[in-house]
């Protein structure tokens, strides 16, 4: 049977022999009652690498976002994004349907805020009659825009104004460990710019379930009550939070390769006529693409048929990720059967 090269997201991989022994071996208890030594260890541990006083495991990074929102602003308030952010396109509108905010997202070439977009739309403080604004929300590496890396000097840059305007900073860092990796630089350094922060386990470091938030004891103190709100207050989870575990003591250095595997696939796809690409704009594990033919066609599904699973990506382009359930020659496969296939199509 002809292998399935599953690129669609770096959610799809499945844990690893030595990560499913680890849940299986893990210590649990009552983390209701943060009586689970496990999830007790994870926390400490991501507060840790993540340079923060504390950290809580939430079952994902939209429950993750949606928690540091609720508790970092109230009804009314605003909440600055980019316009292709997950928050504001994926998320299913709950900042207002949890936490009654409101998003103001900004519209950017690249999906990259900075303070000449930023500023013009922070509310005046006098203006009675207008939303106040209130958290200051970046994605890094950033889904939408190809797995782009907000660099630190940009993140700095958008410091500078948070502290001008009196607003809170939120890392939505589903994948800030690729950010962190690629930059050869400490984690610590992008996250310490943000109130509040949200890391995944379950992407490029595959824990098949679960995320962080980050923050200060206060803040954390505040989100535990929220995750119980939210439905998040969960009981003996840390046979699932040892593999969040594993994944931060083991995956993170390897994050490396899905990011060379991501270039040589680009550089590939780079050398067919009729596929739009610049490798350049590969800086992490995201690949975004497209196809030129005379016909419509609906190129997710045609490669599908030839066994390369994708999704579309943005701006009418397809997307590809690699993980760790995808080898180096996956990849290279991959990317010739995409080029063969255009190649195909474009020659009737
Ligand atoms: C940038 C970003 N933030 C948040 C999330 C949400 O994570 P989850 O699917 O665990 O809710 C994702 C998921 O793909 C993401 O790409």
């Amino acid at each position: 049977m002809k292998k399935v090269i599953d690129l669609r997201s770096d959610t799809v991989t499945k844990p690893s022999e030595a990560m499913r022994k680890a849940m299986y071996e893990a210590e649990v208890g009552d983390d209701v009652f943060k009586e689970d030594p496990t999830v007790n260890e994870l926390e400490d541990y991501a507060a840790e690498l993540l340079g923060k006083e504390a950290a809580l495991f939430v079952m994902s990074g939209v429950m993750g976002n949606q928690i540091c929102l609720h508790v970092n602003g109230k009804p009314g308030d605003e909440v600055i994004c980019d316009i292709n952010s997950h928050i504001f396109y994926y998320e299913n509108g709950s900042p207002a349907i949890l936490s009654g905010l409101q998003l103001f997202p900004v519209y950017t070439t690249n999906g990259f805020l900075t303070p000449e977009n930023v500023i013009p739309v922070i509310r005046p403080i006098e203006a009675y009659y207008m939303p106040r604004t209130k958290i200051l929300t970046v994605e890094n590496t950033h889904n939408r825009a190809g797995g782009r890396i907000y660099s630190v000097e940009a993140i700095k840059l958008l410091k500078e104004v948070a502290v001008k305007h009196n607003l809170t900073m939120h890392l939505d860092g589903a994948r800030i460990w690729n950010a962190a990796v690629e930059s050869n630089r400490d984690v610590r350094e992008f996250t310490s710019y943000f109130d509040t922060v949200t890391a995944c386990l379950s992407k490029g470091l595959g824990a098949p379930v679960g995320s962080v938030i980050a923050g200060s004891k206060e803040f954390i103190k505040e989100a535990f009550r929220v995750r119980k709100s939210f439905g998040g207050g969960t009981r003996q989870i840390g046979i699932v939070a040892a593999a969040g575990l594993y994944a931060l003591k083991n995956n993170i250095p390897r994050l490396a390769e899905d990011h060379k595997n991501a270039r040589n696939f680009a550089n590939l796809l780079a050398q067919n006529k009729f596929i739009e690409i610049n490798p350049l704009e590969v800086e992490t594990n995201i690949v975004m693409f497209g196809v030129n033919s005379r016909e419509n066609l609906d190129f997710i599904k045609i490669f599908a048929g030839e066994g390369v699973r994708l999704l579309p990506g943005t701006n009418g382009k397809i997307r590809a990720i690699t993980h760790m359930d995808v080898t180096p020659d996956d990849v290279l496969t991959a990317a010739k059967i995409i080029s063969d296939k255009v190649n195909e199509i474009n020659s009737k």
